[in-house]
């Protein structure tokens, strides 16, 4: 998502909400939601009656027939439309890509499980359109809100990482983990060029991407228990946030994928001198044979790491696997030799000892990165 920031975004001379047809077009994320997309519409149908408004349903081509389902229920409802995006996965892009496709002047992001208060959708739109508000946000954490059924271990964690996003916003909002919100389109376009687009929180996204200071609203719900269908949020999707936390305070120049890799990296470091150690002091093996046995387990251990991971979206499975590994410990062998010569070279060419591997560990990860994005994690063929 992140881009070129040289680009400006264009807001259409005029562009506001009169005559605007639809005026409100529902963006809905989906994946392995083919159960809930009947109640969702039914829901929006009886809330949203009198307004102008559309569905956009964005697919990330789940295995259940999602799409496929929303189509066929499109043939009956004129408001529906889908989006259906082939080898790819992400919340947050998805609820882009949904965002870009409409003309809307208004647009709502909303899960498609119920979770969120659909009936506050009408009390949304009017707070925004007669405050002078960029954005409205459902929020569980004003009064009168609430997280209904969840543990503790999930409510401490939403806080935990709604501390950290408030933060880095630097706005006082008190949901900023929110999926559930209502803005005006211009101000996504004013931003779209900064997004990270990675991971879960596109409303904090948002935020920490505009050019200025947005002017919001909190109104409450109580977020509900899922009905059918299981949730996605998972390690990979915290690891993501903090992806998401780190992409922004270095840029979106270096993409978010690559940060997760060479902290992936570091990781390896570490290991690497665990093995070592256990071999050649605790077991007592020759240095070289240590040396040897822990690249190839800090090896193997980024190879999975990073398969879990930074390639979440594009994880690798049974056969696929080996041949996986086979090709990141070969590449990885050559980034390798890459990282030594660079450093050698350097060296002899008196450069400062530190610098020089500095050096050579830089052009070493980003081979390693380069090379395995094409060949271990390759992206599936078009269907
Ligand atoms: N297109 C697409 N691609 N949709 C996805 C993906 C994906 O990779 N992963 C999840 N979704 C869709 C789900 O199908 C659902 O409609 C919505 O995004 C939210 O996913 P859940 O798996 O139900 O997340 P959650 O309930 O644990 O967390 C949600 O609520 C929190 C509280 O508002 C998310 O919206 C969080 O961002 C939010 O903090
Ligand atoms: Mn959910």
């Amino acid at each position: 998502m992140a881009d070129s920031d040289s680009q400006t975004s264009a807001t259409a001379p005029g562009s506001g909400s009169a005559g605007c047809t639809p005026e409100l077009a529902v963006i809905v994320p989906t994946y392995n939601e083919a159960a809930n997309i009947p109640v969702m519409i039914r829901a929006l149908d009886s809330v949203l009656h009198g307004l102008d408004w559309e569905l956009i349903v964005v697919d990330d081509d789940s295995p259940d027939g999602t799409a496929a389902h929303v189509r066929a229920l499109g043939c009956t409802h004129a408001r529906v439309r889908v989006l259906q995006r082939i080898g790819r996965r992400g919340l947050s892009s998805a609820c882009i890509e949904g965002m870009l496709a409409t003309t809307a002047p208004y647009l709502a992001v909303m899960d498609a499980d119920m979770q969120h208060d659909e009936t506050l959708l009408p009390r949304m739109l009017e707070r925004l359109k007669a405050g002078q508000l960029d954005l409205v946000v459902g929020s569980r954490y004003v009064a009168g809100g609430g997280l209904g059924g969840w543990d503790d271990k999930r409510r401490s964690m939403s806080r935990l990482a709604g501390a950290i996003g408030r933060r880095l916003i630097k706005a006082d909002l008190k949901d900023p983990m929110s999926g559930f919100f209502v803005l005006r389109a211009e101000v996504l376009h004013q931003c779209v060029r900064r997004l990270s687009g990675v991971g879960f929180k596109i409303l904090l996204d948002i935020f920490a991407s505009h050019p200025r200071p947005l002017r919001f609203e909190e109104l409450p719900y109580q977020f509900r228990t899922r009905q059918t269908g299981a949730s996605k949020l998972d390690n990979a999707v915290l690891w993501e946030y903090l992806l998401m936390l780190v992409q922004k305070l270095v840029g979106p120049r270096v993409p978010a994928r690559f940060i997760g890799f060479s902290l992936i990296g570091a990781s390896g470091v570490l290991v690497h001198m665990l093995v070592l150690w256990s071999c050649y002091r605790l077991l007592g093996t020759s240095f070289l044979t240590g040396q040897a046995l822990a690249t190839l387990v800090a090896m193997t251990s980024n190879f999975f790491l990073n398969n879990l991971l930074t390639y979440s979206d594009m994880r690798l499975r049974g056969r696929d696997l080996l041949r996986g590994w086979l090709s990141f410990v070969m590449a990885c062998s050559i980034g390798a030799f890459a990282n030594v010569g660079v450093a050698n070279y350097l060296f002899q060419a008196e450069s400062f000892w530190m610098l020089s591997a500095l050096a050579g560990i830089l052009v070493g990860v980003v081979w390693n990165y380069a090379v395995t994005a094409v060949y271990t994690w390759k992206k599936p063929r078009a269907a």
